[in-house]
């Protein structure tokens, strides 16, 4: 049995590249490391938990339908954790289970990567109120950025987050997407819209400044109708993918030990993966 062991949870897992990435990271620094799927069923989730310690793991990565349970199951969390409500990476310290959340990292990361000076770019628009929307809006606080605009279909769900994260967020409803873009530095979609040819919440990025910048956080299709759209008007785009592979990062180093690269080839790696 290798000595470091980690893993990833969900329900389903099978569809997870979470496997795929940390595999190639053992391989490449020649770690004596396992990374696995592991699919838990909703109902046996906490039980899980309590066993991780027994097992030999070192920690592991949470998803769908996991990440709420696993904010409420663990002994301690990080900042990130609390302030998205949800947990995506597991860990031990001095015996006690943590919980973190590393995806507004992965996005910051990502948009450091492709686009940097990004957070000082002027005011953000984040279209969706759901998880991956919190974790975006966690990041944009982090990095300073003052005006940050949540839209949503349901307006409610945006008040929310409003509330939640302090006076530099505010909340609109659908209609108002396009009087908010004018000024706007980002743009950032954190929703499936476009992707069933649903137009309930859409975003022309013909009405952004010449200098904003475009991502999504979905990275299947890598590009999306909205990416599509910004590069067609000349705007700078950063897919979501290295949102991806950058939030298995912190993970990677608490596991094994090492502070893992993003690589040309990893992300070509997924590409052709998610291509195939
Ligand atoms: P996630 O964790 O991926 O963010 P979620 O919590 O279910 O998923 O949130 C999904 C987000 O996408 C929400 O902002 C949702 O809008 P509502 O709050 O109005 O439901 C948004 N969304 C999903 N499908 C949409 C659609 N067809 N049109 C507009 N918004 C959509």
């Amino acid at each position: 049995m290798a000595e470091k062991r980690a893993f990833v949870t969900g329900h389903p897992i099978a569809h997870s590249r979470s496997p795929k990435i940390h595999g190639y990271w053992l391989k490449q620094y020649g770690i004596d490391g396992s990374y696995e799927a592991i699919d838990v069923a909703p109902a046996d989730f906490a039980a899980f938990l309590k066993s991780l310690g027994k097992d030999g793991y070192r920690g592991g990565n949470v998803t769908i339908p996991h990440k709420e349970a696993a904010f409420a199951g663990v002994a301690r969390r990080d900042h990130a954790a609390d302030e998205i409500g949800a947990v995506n990476t597991l860990w031990f310290e001095d015996g006690l289970l943590w919980g973190g959340n590393t995806d507004g990292y992965g996005f910051a990361a990502n948009l450091d990567q492709y686009a940097l000076g990004w957070a000082a770019n002027g005011p953000a628009v984040v279209l969706g109120a759901g998880g991956a929307s919190r974790a975006v809006i966690h990041a944009l606080k982090e990095r300073g950025v003052k005006d940050i605009r949540i839209v949503n279909r349901t307006l409610s769900r945006a008040q929310e987050l409003s509330r939640h994260f302090g006076p530099c967020v505010s909340a609109y409803g659908a209609g108002a997407v396009g009087e908010l873009l004018g000024d706007a530095g980002l743009l950032i979609n954190t929703t499936a819209l476009g992707m069933h040819g649903d137009a309930t919440l859409s975003a022309d990025p013909g009405g952004l400044p010449d200098h904003a910048i475009v991502t999504d956080i979905v990275y299947v299709p890598l590009e999306t109708p909205l990416l599509a759209a910004a590069r067609a008007r000349g705007l700078k785009t950063v897919d979501g993918l290295g949102m991806l592979l950058h939030q298995a990062v912190p993970g990677f180093e608490r596991w094994f030990g090492r502070k893992p690269d993003v690589t040309p080839e990893l992300r070509r790696m997924i590409v052709a993966d998610i291509e195939g």
